[in-house]
């Protein structure tokens, strides 16, 4: 392969598989003319010629430099200024340099020595690419694909040289990051100098402690995997341990002090704080290694974008159970991490915004277990337990582990940030930041009242009653929730009745709660009470399929254990004021939540205009509902629904461009939308979707393929792992046909 950019000469100084494998693999894309090689050994240099890895060696290393372009120096950290010296007077006038060493600062400060201040032409980099193979003949022209090269451009670095450097990388596939180099240093001290450090040192004191023979022989996976690194040369890291020391030393202080944190609370038998550290080092390693199998050390900023194509289905059957409640799992979370005791959960949803409430009170210093096949355990730290997270609360997409948080940091004693993905950070907070404020809380949101938000901890609340000016339950819940810290009695009055999961979990973790009407009342000073919780299937989720089966004709499923709070029932009221066949059976109650088993047969719907009370009730069914509004026989009208349009997306926006993009007749308005169905007769087109990143968007195109003449592609439906983990199979199962393309992307 050969391309426009192409060094003449290039000299590689020391032939390991790091510069070599370089080298290999701009020779293989025809990028560079001559090569010539230096080593201390002269069979490498025999062996590096004989490979056609280089063109030219001498033991005589200005031969070598003279001439170059572009000089690799490939050596041991503390051979560097040796190499230096010994070329000083031999490069040429515009030769520029680079190194591919472990460290930075010691490289660059021998440049300086060297060359003095003045030199800009050293580019310092540093390949994070490796193999259990070293030298000459290991050398690998595909081992920089995808992997991450950190170059440290200091002040002084010449422009040219950078970008040449840059250029050579590059064209071997790598993905290049800058760094200072101090930071460079420190990174590479906690993520690859610590972790060589321990495992050598560890397989020493084995070693030397005991029969080695035998233990070695009973060494098992464990130990194999620890130490694998320490078969690395004891050269290198030695010269590495040396070169980095500072930093070394300041991440093993830290690791020393962690250790014995373990070691006390093993010698205490505090199986909790060691549940802690253990539960804390599993997410985060499980994430590392979500990234780690995605593409080896690189960017961790990389997503993957996900496409649905979705072609006409089959009439849906079966019973089955669609994932937790997502209101119930983020509270579960919150009131159990806040409980005295320890709560036991059952039925959690492990979607990413519900996870996102688990990691942050795990960021508090929260011990929970879990989650595992939908159980989860949480050690509650009483109401005034929680410690300062080390650094902002990351809420992804979450608008309510954002909204409830915001009330209960208001009373805590530290200070905490919160930040969110793409859509969270264009959600409205001032809705909670406004009655925050009121209590006396000291709550900072960026411009128009965007996230992130900053609370400033410390802060004496006091009970207020707020008038809420919109039927939210987040708000309301916010509210109370900070009520539980403020002084005196807080109280809540809404305009329409919205989801009140808040009010009856408070109940069950036995606080006590008055709620009067549409007014809800709490007084500080009171204690939750650790119990356990049955969290129901998700109405939300279940109304997809309600609204495929009702549309497809045929259909007959039933939805097990879905909770039926008569809060969140406005799906079931409107599909049958539509004409949906809908059967609620074997009522009952789980820890305070009404749940029952749903059979929803098809019908042939028409359309109504939706009663503005059961807006509240069904806010976040919408979008399945103009999906079965479109299929209905008739206009459908919806008002009073402004509150859709800063949802994880405008939804009244994404579902009218949608459903006109499959040829429906639907139009928006400024507080809902007028749907024409197109009834018995009718079906939707073909054509391509965009989600806008919303979960509940792109499920609801997919069940339209149900009535689709042709396929439906959805875009960007990543985001359904934020409510519904595991739809497209349970989809598939039950009669839909859709298809998952993945790619990565850049965030
Ligand atoms: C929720 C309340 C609703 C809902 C959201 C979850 C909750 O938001 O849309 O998905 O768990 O309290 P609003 O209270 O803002 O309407």
């Amino acid at each position: 392969m050969s391309s426009e950019f192409r060094i003449e000469r290039i000299a590689v100084i020391g032939l390991g598989l790091i510069g070599c494998s370089w080298v290999k693999g701009l020779r293989a894309r025809g990028h560079v003319g001559f090569v010539s090689g230096y080593d201390r050994n002269l069979e490498s240099m025999t062996l590096a010629q004989e490979a056609g890895l280089i063109d030219f060696f001498s033991e005589d290393i200005t031969d070598v430099v003279a001439d170059a372009d572009l000089i690799i120096i490939s050596v041991p950290i503390m051979a560097v200024r040796g190499v230096l010296e010994s070329i000083l007077t031999s490069i040429s006038s515009t030769a520029v340099l680079t190194d591919v060493g472990s460290v930075k600062g010691s490289v660059a400060a021998d440049v300086k020595a060297v060359f003095g201040d003045g030199f800009t032409r050293f580019v310092l980099g540093h390949p994070i690419a490796g193999s259990e193979r070293s030298g000459v003949l290991a050398a690998d022209e595909n081992l920089y694909v995808h992997h991450k090269v950190i170059i440290t451009p200091e002040a002084h670095t010449d422009s040219k040289a950078l970008k040449l450097v840059r250029q050579a990388w590059r064209a071997v596939g790598a993905d290049i990051e800058d760094m200072a180099v101090e930071h460079h240093d420190e990174v590479l001290a906690a993520t690859s100098h610590l972790p060589h450090l321990l495992a050598y040192s560890l397989v020493d004191t084995l070693a030397n402690s005991h029969e080695n023979k035998e233990i070695f022989n009973y060494a098992a996976g464990g130990f194999r995997d620890f130490t694998r690194i320490a078969a690395s040369s004891p050269v290198m890291w030695r010269d590495i341990f040396s070169a980095n020391r500072e930093q070394i030393l300041k991440t093993l202080d830290l690791f020393e002090h962690d250790l014995k944190f373990l070691r006390a609370a093993i010698e205490l038998g505090d199986t909790t704080t060691v549940m802690g550290v253990l539960t804390r080092a599993k997410v985060a390693r499980d994430h590392f290694s979500k990234i780690l199998a995605r593409r080896a050390y690189v960017d961790p900023m990389k997503t993957a974008s996900v496409t649905y194509i979705a072609t006409p289905g089959q009439a849906l059957s079966g019973s089955f159970r669609v994932p937790g409640d997502k209101s119930i799992s983020h509270r579960s979370i919150m009131l159990g991490s806040l409980a005295n005791g320890t709560t036991e959960v059952s039925g959690f949803l492990e979607g990413e915004d519900s996870l996102a409430t688990l990691q942050a009170f795990r960021d508090m210093g929260v011990v929970i277990e879990g989650p595992h096949r939908g159980r989860v355990t949480i050690h509650g730290v009483g109401l005034h337990g929680l410690q300062t997270p080390p650094n902002a609360l990351y809420l992804g997409n979450s608008g309510t582990s954002m909204r409830l948080l915001a009330g209960l940091m208001a009373g805590q004693v530290f200070d905490v940030e919160m930040s969110g993905d793409e859509s969270l950070s264009k959600r409205p907070m001032g809705r909670v930041a406004d009655p925050l404020r009121l209590m006396g809380a000291a709550v900072e949101t960026a411009e128009a009242g965007r996230p992130p938000i900053k609370v400033k901890g410390g802060s004496k609340l006091k009970g207020i009653h707020y008038d809420l000016p919109m039927a939210s339950a987040q708000v309301k819940s916010c509210v109370l929730l900070a009520g539980l810290y403020a002084e005196g009695e807080t109280s809540v009055t809404e305009p329409a009745p919205t989801r009140d999961h808040t009010e009856r979990m408070l109940k069950g973790f036995g606080y006590d709660v008055q709620v009067d009407g549409n007014k809800v009342t709490l007084k500080s000073g009171g204690e939750l009470t650790a119990t356990s919780i049955d969290v129901p299937a998700d109405i939300s989720s279940a109304a997809f399929y309600m609204v495929g089966a009702s549309i497809m004709p045929g259909s007959d499923i039933t939805l097990q254990h879905v909770g039926i709070n008569p809060t969140r029932i406005g799906v079931i009221n409107i599909l049958r004021a539509m004409g949906g066949n809908i059967e609620v059976l074997n009522e009952r109650e789980v820890g305070g939540e009404p749940v029952a088993d749903i059979r929803i047969q098809s019908a042939q719907l028409k359309g109504i205009h939706i009663p503005e009370d059961q807006v509240p009730l069904a806010i976040d069914e919408f979008p399945a509902i103009f999906i079965a509004a479109a299929c209905a026989e008739g206009e459908t009208v919806l008002t009073g629904a402004e509150e859709l349009r800063v949802k994880e997306s405008d939804r009244i926006q994404a579902m009218v461009d949608g459903l006109v993009t499959l040829g429906v007749d639907a139009k928006g308005t400024h507080d809902g939308a007028i749907i024409q169905g197109f009834g018995a007769a009718g079906s939707f087109g073909g054509g391509e979707i965009e989600s806008q990143h919303d979960h509940r968007i792109a499920m609801s195109f997919a069940m339209a393929s149900l009535r689709g003449s042709d396929p439906i592609i959805v875009r960007d439906c990543a985001n359904v792992a934020t409510s519904f983990p595991g739809f497209v199979e349970l989809a598939n199962a039950a009669g839909l046909a859709l298809k998952v393309n993945e790619e990565s992307v850049d965030a």
